[in-house]
């Protein structure tokens, strides 16, 4: 990475320059898993946009395709399914090779499967719940590891406000899993910083993508929006600065096994 503190014709008083997030990313190498669509879709096009080497993925290879193509900047499309460790590991070996190595790795990939209550959850559903929602995040990093190891880089996986809540009835093992994903960052953080690996993770609160056109109904979305106290939903543009933020050297070199909440101030269900 190039040093960023030299003094120049764009640097303000306070020594930032004006043209810090382009200097930050340009020719970083990000993979954003479950980024053809929502919130991953946001994060992966505004480090394309800053001048990354971006790799996006997502289960529906033509889905990933159009959305790459729709990003332009020379995306890399991935496919594959994260219920498998398999087709995970071969999506990050594939990111490693098209993009030459491995700065930033956005573990984002994830959805609820279904509102079950305990009574109906079956052991197919708990184990898929468990490799989609908690272990990909685990075999992809461990995939990325010796990429991440000589750069020095960042892992940031993506929580959910009902980590903390628990979420609404029907949704306690997917609940469950994104308090995996902070527990994992916290925990990796420490095993990791010798590497010089930070680990965080971004906790969206209730974030209006097509997530909830499959598992919320507008009631329950109005209901929730009067609630928070910004008095709204949040949108996938709402959550790329945390992504971005955690990702910078420069904006969070010191910054690891930290959980950002990106909710409009709503710490309940
Ligand atoms: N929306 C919210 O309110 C909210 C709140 C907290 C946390 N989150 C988390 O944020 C992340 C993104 O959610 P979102 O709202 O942006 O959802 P989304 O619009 O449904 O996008 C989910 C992304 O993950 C991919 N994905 C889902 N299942 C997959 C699988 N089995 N294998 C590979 N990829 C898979 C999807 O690809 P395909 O479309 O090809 O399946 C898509 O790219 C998820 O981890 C979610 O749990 C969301």
């Amino acid at each position: 990475m190039t040093d960023t503190h030299q003094t120049n014709a764009n640097q303000n008083e306070a020594g930032w320059p004006a043209d810090l997030l382009a200097r930050e990313f340009r020719g970083k190498r990000v993979l954003v898993t479950g980024s053809s669509r929502g919130i991953g879709a946001a994060v992966a096009a505004a480090f394309a946009d800053l001048g990354a080497r971006v790799a996006i993925h997502g289960r529906d290879p033509a889905a990933v395709g159009a959305a790459a193509a729709a990003m332009g900047h020379g995306v890399v499309p991935l496919a594959g399914d994260f219920a498998d460790k398999a087709a995970t590991r071969a999506v990050v070996a594939g990111a490693v090779a098209a993009l030459g190595g491995l700065d930033v790795l956005i573990n984002n990939a994830g959805t609820m499967l279904g509102r079950v209550a305990l009574a109906d959850i079956d052991d197919d559903f708990l184990q898929r719940q468990f490799d989609l929602n908690a272990a990909s995040a685990v075999v992809a990093s461990r995939a990325a590891l010796p990429a991440l190891i000589e750069s020095r880089g960042a892992i940031v996986n993506t929580g959910s406000i009902s980590g903390r809540t628990g979420g609404s009835p029907g949704s306690s093992l997917y609940s469950a899993a994104k308090a995996f994903q902070a527990s994992l960052a916290r925990s990796l953080a420490t095993e990791l910083a010798p590497h010089g690996i930070r680990v965080n993770a971004v906790s969206p609160g209730t974030i209006a993508t097509d997530f909830h056109e499959r598992y919320s109904t507008p009631d329950k979305l109005a209901q929730t929006a009067a609630r928070i106290p910004l008095k709204r939903l949040g949108t996938a543009q709402d959550c790329v600065g945390a992504y971005l933020f955690l990702a910078s050297t420069r904006l969070a070199g010191y910054v690891t096994g930290q959980v950002i909440e990106v909710n409009g101030g709503q710490f309940y269900g």
